[in-house]
């Protein structure tokens, strides 16, 4: 039986036709090492006792499907010219990036009144990102935030910069004693007043020796902070989210992006039922990024991706609004393989739940929209599984943050806030610019295009 593709030991194990238990494992031993690296084969896997070698065999499969469940964690930073590169764009340098950027804006007539920041609870950091006693800097809505956790766990959001000689406590900055002590001369500031609780040395303590403190949030395993740009008291809140506190989804990963973009432009995304079949249903997921993607003729000729998607006010709640997409992907255009639901509880201008139902399993995502800067955006999404979902975790994750890679190459490249030529098949969209607007107010930062945005 010894054929021409066969290498010695593995002809031998074919040839070998007086199988006995004992002799199986121990061909399959020698199999097992010719496959091994070519430094581990001068590791005699034969002179293990067997109970060894059902341990390490075991030992593989518990890495297997450690591996297979392991959560992900991506980051990809899209921002100036890191996103010519990522999309295969040709080569500018950032201050060109830059200066595109802000021709962007002067192009558009309204630039000088683009409201940067809206109003509501925004993502700053997630749970896992700040340990007992850790502090954290955040830029983000056009502040600086030192971000501290005390040892009884509990968070607190103050303005960075130290009123005493301005040293940035997010850096460097420890937790001692409960406050937030600085760097430079160890100033201690209470994260509930803001009041300096400690001079080391001095006996009084200044008028003058506070910091501005932040409403902040720690729900759905997420550090939220309250921003409004006339000061006004927080409106809303987030609740927690049933399925991912009680326990029954588990935590399965995560992507997040830095983008130039607008958060309203990226929100907008959820009520734009055209956008689909255009831009998402001949790449179906897959290809993302890859420009050339669409034109690979095998997706469209065994696949074919339909579509509805509605988008609603909450009846009581004008924070909130809901978004409710039905996918089919069908074989040769025929038979449907996969079918998902999406439900997307829109809570403010930052932040999304949302509820899928797959044939192939169930998912929860919440998703993040922070503005960091002018028009560079943090998108953050966490995904949730029933605990013991191997494979599908990574395959849904993939397919969302390939469809984003898909809007994204549009947002970082179109134009910014575009004024509303929408014809009526474009449905929702008019609707949910109304809705949007609400969470901009009187004092809301715009940008002087004429100016540097950096
Ligand atoms: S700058 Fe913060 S204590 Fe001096
Ligand atoms: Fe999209």
């Amino acid at each position: 039986m010894e054929g021409k593709y066969l290498s010695p030991v593995q002809s031998d194990i074919i040839s070998n036709v007086h199988v006995t238990a004992e002799g199986l494992l121990s061909k399959l031993t020698v199999a097992i090492d010719s496959w091994l690296p070519f430094s581990l084969q001068y590791f005699d896997v034969t002179s293990l006792p067997h109970t060894s070698l059902v341990a390490l065999l075991f030992l593989g499969f518990v890495y297997l499907i450690y591996y297979l469940t392991r959560p992900l964690n991506i980051f990809i930073d899209l921002t100036g010219e890191k996103s010519d590169k990522f999309f295969k764009l040709p080569a500018k340098n950032d201050s060109m990036a830059k200066d595109l950027l802000v021709s962007r804006l002067r192009r558009d007539p309204d630039a000088k009144k683009l409201p940067l920041y809206p109003n509501g609870w925004f993502r700053i950091l997630e749970s896992w990102e700040l340990g007992l006693e850790k502090v954290k800097y955040v830029a983000a809505l056009g502040e600086n935030f030192a971000v501290f956790r005390k040892s009884d766990g509990k968070v607190h959001v103050v303005d960075a910069y130290c009123p005493h000689l301005g040293a940035n406590m997010g850096i460097g900055g420890s937790v001692k004693n409960g406050c937030l002590e600085c760097p430079f001369h160890g100033w201690q500031f209470d994260g509930e007043t803001g009041k300096c609780r400690n001079i080391p040395y001095a006996k009084k303590i200044p008028e003058f020796a506070k910091v501005r403190t932040w409403k902040s949030v720690e729900v759905n395993h997420i550090i939220f902070v309250w921003y409004h740009a006339d000061g006004e008291e927080p409106s809303y809140e987030i609740q927690p989210f049933a399925d991912i506190m009680d326990g029954s989804y588990t935590y399965k990963g995560r992507f997040e992006y830095l983008m130039d973009a607008h958060a309203e432009d990226v929100f907008q995304n959820f009520a734009d039922n055209e956008h689909i079949n255009c831009i998402h249903a001949p790449r179906m997921f897959m290809t993302g990024a890859d420009l050339e993607g669409s034109k690979r003729k095998w997706l469209s000729y065994f696949t074919n991706l339909t579509q509805l998607t509605q988008w609603e006010l909450d009846a009581d709640l004008p924070h909130k609004s809901w978004g409710r997409n039905e996918v089919h992907i069908k074989l040769f255009n025929r038979i449907t393989i996969i079918k998902s639901n999406v439900l997307a509880r829109n809570i403010g201008p930052g932040y999304i739940e949302l509820t899928q139902s797959t044939s192939l399993g169930n998912t929860r995502y919440t998703m993040c929209f922070t503005p960091v800067a002018p028009l560079t955006l943090r998108l953050t999404t966490r995904l949730y599984m029933r605990p013991f979902t191997i494979l599908f975790g990574p395959i849904a994750l993939h397919g969302l943050k390939n469809a984003f890679e898909e809007d994204i190459m549009v947002w970082n490249y179109g134009k910014v806030r575009a004024q509303q030529n929408i014809i009526k098949e474009d449905g929702s969209v008019a609707h949910f610019r109304r809705w949007y607007s609400q969470f901009y107010s009187k004092s809301s930062p715009s940008i002087n295009c004429q100016d540097t945005i950096y």
